[in-house]
């Protein structure tokens, strides 16, 4: 369907770019200075974890069933803190490490791990010549800098509404030797928002990989991170593997950086039974143990699911607020142009917005040059090569809300006048 500037007479286009110009020179002549580059939560959302400091002092037991929290021991973290982190990703607790305050330092310690040791007994990838990760794109331009890191080649996937195109993954998965690994975030997917339908976590859960070796890294950064009354279902991928009979598959992580603290949380991973013997024996060569004060201070402070879902109730009533804002804004500004397409996520930290075919680096720069910063375009592909140029990721959790009220305002201007000028220039 032909958009509105299409549908405009030369002479039209020439008067509404004239005026979307005048628009952005006023814009600049405010001197704006704002920031919606990453996806972190706002200092309201964080002083809401600041109560778990006085749960810690020099009077609190120091210790957690068996486990002594201050001096070395139990390397899988505290029996609390991995009961806590199962329940939240509903598995066995027996197959739960808690380490360290970031799950994508976890993800890094497992590509390097694979890379340098090897997987179920196989070469060493480093050994083993070319060797690929698929990339569901858009997606999370940490997840693609971890594999790239290695000089594993980047491949990127399609991703649609109910996750990543499946009949190309198992093509890629099944019938390729070198495919090695896929990132793949299920619920509320960085950048666009998404949750995997039970049909993609079946189609995950009964891949036959060519390659032994080949692990699926799911990331389950926003498993509790509903915003609004509808908080997606994603089926258990353990649970879809049981029915599959397969096994030795998956690499799951969470953590509680956007729960608690970003970079101060507790990070975890699961994997099946034989699975976590390779982790725990690859961890072993790289700590003694793991910070437990951290850990028991966040099960004394959430305690249990119930208690990690309440705090997010406060998380949520915070955040939905600038979610609502970006729909409103969007749709006012610019959802009657038939320009752009922008997700609707019900959690999660991004809304990932599509402009017109080779116009995502002009609005990003654009937007750059009138004082408010937007993600790079590009990131969220491999390489931060985004083929059509159209993919956007907006943050808007960080900014208050005036201040998101006021970038959006200059973004829906200058996703008009890219647009605008697009067509003006195809004529
Ligand atoms: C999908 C995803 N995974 C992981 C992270 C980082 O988590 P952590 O702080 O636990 O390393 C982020 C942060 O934005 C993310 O979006």
């Amino acid at each position: 369907m032909a958009n509105a500037y299409q549908l405009m007479t030369t002479e039209q286009l020439d008067a509404e770019i004239a005026r979307l110009e005048l628009l952005t020179d006023e814009i600049r002549s405010r001197g704006l200075a704002l920031d919606m580059a990453r996806g972190k939560p706002s200092p309201e959302q964080t002083a809401l974890s600041r109560p778990m400091f006085d749960l810690l002092t020099s009077k609190t037991p120091l210790v957690d069933g068996n486990a002594i929290v201050d001096n070395y021991g139990t390397p899988d973290g505290l029996p609390s803190a991995r009961a806590l982190a199962a329940e939240i990703l509903g598995v066995d607790p027996a197959n739960v490490i808690v380490n360290g305050s970031s799950s994508l330092n976890l993800m890094y310690d497992l590509v390097s791990n694979a890379f340098v040791r090897g997987i179920a007994g196989e070469e060493p990838w480093c050994r083993q010549g070319t060797v690929k990760f698929l990339c569901p794109s858009p997606g999370y331009d940490r997840h693609f800098a971890v594999s790239a890191s290695f000089g594993i080649e980047n491949v990127p996937v399609p991703m649609g509404p109910d996750g990543p195109d499946m009949d190309v993954v198992r093509e890629l998965v099944e019938g390729d030797a070198q495919v090695k690994g896929i990132w793949c975030v299920p619920k509320y997917a960085n950048p666009t928002g998404i949750t995997y339908s039970d049909e993609v976590v079946r189609a995950f859960a009964s891949l036959r990989p060519a390659a032994r070796d080949f692990r699926i890294f799911w990331d389950n950064a926003y498993v509790v991170h509903a915003f609004g009354d509808e908080d997606d279902q994603l089926l258990n991928i353990f649970d879809a593997m049981a029915e599959a009979g397969t096994q030795d598959l998956v690499y799951e992580f969470g953590s509680t950086a956007k729960v608690t603290f970003p970079s101060s949380g507790i990070a975890f991973v699961t994997a099946s039974p034989s699975d976590m013997v390779h982790v725990r024996a690859a961890f072993a060569v790289e700590r003694v143990s793991c910070e437990k004060f951290s850990q028991l201070a966040h099960v004394l402070f959430l305690k249990d699911l119930e208690g990690v879902r309440q705090h997010m109730r406060r998380h949520a009533d915070i955040v939905r607020p600038r979610f609502e804002l970006v729909e409103r804004k969007l749709t006012e500004g610019i959802g009657h142009l038939g320009i752009a397409s922008w997700t609707h996520p019900h959690g999660g930290y991004f809304v990932s917005f599509e402009g017109p075919e080779g116009s995502a680096k002009a609005i990003v720069s654009m937007m750059r040059d009138l004082g408010v910063v937007l993600t790079g375009a590009g990131a969220t592909w491999p390489y931060g090569k985004d083929p059509r140029d159209t993919n956007i990721r907006i943050a808007p959790t960080y900014p208050s809300l005036d201040d998101l009220g006021s970038a959006l305002d200059v973004f829906v201007v200058v996703v008009q006048l890219v647009a605008a000028r697009l067509e003006r220039t195809s004529r």
